[in-house]
């Protein structure tokens, strides 16, 4: 099984990236073959609006992108992995540019019939709800403030997920990261581990049903 983390911070060694790396680390305890994407170490381009993607050959496991950059090979990964760890923290009350530019670009995995009167995308690779997600946030503002910081950045995230077919199967808020004791960050340390876990065990389980 290979789980998939996409890190959109722009700070390899921040708050997200060690909750992301520990919920991988638990999804190896369980069994799982892991890998990060670091989106800032990859070019990864604007959309930019053509459609061309999502409107040419439905039979293309990811649609044809004029921008030559490296995310059709993200996308390659994508397609073959199992299940998906998705970590931002919040700029602006919403997901990094950086993760927004990325999640725009995953409408290559989708395809819509020319005047078929819908506007909604089909998936190439539907996942039949057998590959699951889970995501994780961090801001500043404290946990009382997860769902309204936490809240756009989950549904950023999903937005895709719908369509492909996947699951969500936790979202996790750690709020207050420049105050936060060693000890508290360190329980939600815990709590994301366990995620990888969890994320492992119900996609050995939704194989099975
Ligand atoms: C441009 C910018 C905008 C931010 N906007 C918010 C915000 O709207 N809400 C919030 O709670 N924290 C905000 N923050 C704080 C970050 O979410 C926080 O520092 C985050 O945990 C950093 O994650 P990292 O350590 O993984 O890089 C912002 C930080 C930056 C740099």
């Amino acid at each position: 099984m290979k789980i998939l983390g996409f890190l959109g911070s722009p700070r390899l060694n921040g708050n997200c990236s060690k909750l992301l790396r520990k919920a991988l680390d638990g999804a190896e305890s369980a069994g799982a073959e892991t890998k990060v994407f670091e989106l800032i170490n990859y070019n990864i381009m604007d959309c930019r609006g053509c459609c061309n993607c999502f409107l040419n050959n439905p039979d293309l496991l990811i649609g044809e992108c004029s921008l030559k950059d490296d995310v059709a090979s993200i996308l390659e990964e994508y397609i073959k992995a199992d299940g998906y760890l998705f970590a931002s923290p919040v700029y602006d009350v919403y997901v990094t540019a950086l993760m927004k530019r990325f999640l725009e670009r995953k409408i290559a995995l989708t395809y819509r019939v020319p005047d078929s009167g819908t506007i909604m995308p089909f998936s190439r690779v539907p996942a039949n709800f057998k590959k699951k997600a889970s995501m994780i946030v961090t801001g500043n503002c404290s946990d009382e403030y997860s769902e309204e910081m936490g809240g756009p950045c989950y549904e950023a995230m999903e937005g895709h997920l719908m369509v492909e077919q996947v699951d969500t199967i936790d979202k996790l808020y750690v709020g207050s990261v420049e105050t936060i004791t060693g000890e508290s960050f360190s329980e939600r340390m815990n709590t994301a581990y366990q995620m990888g876990i969890r994320l492992v065990k119900e996609v050995e389980k939704a194989r099975k049903e």
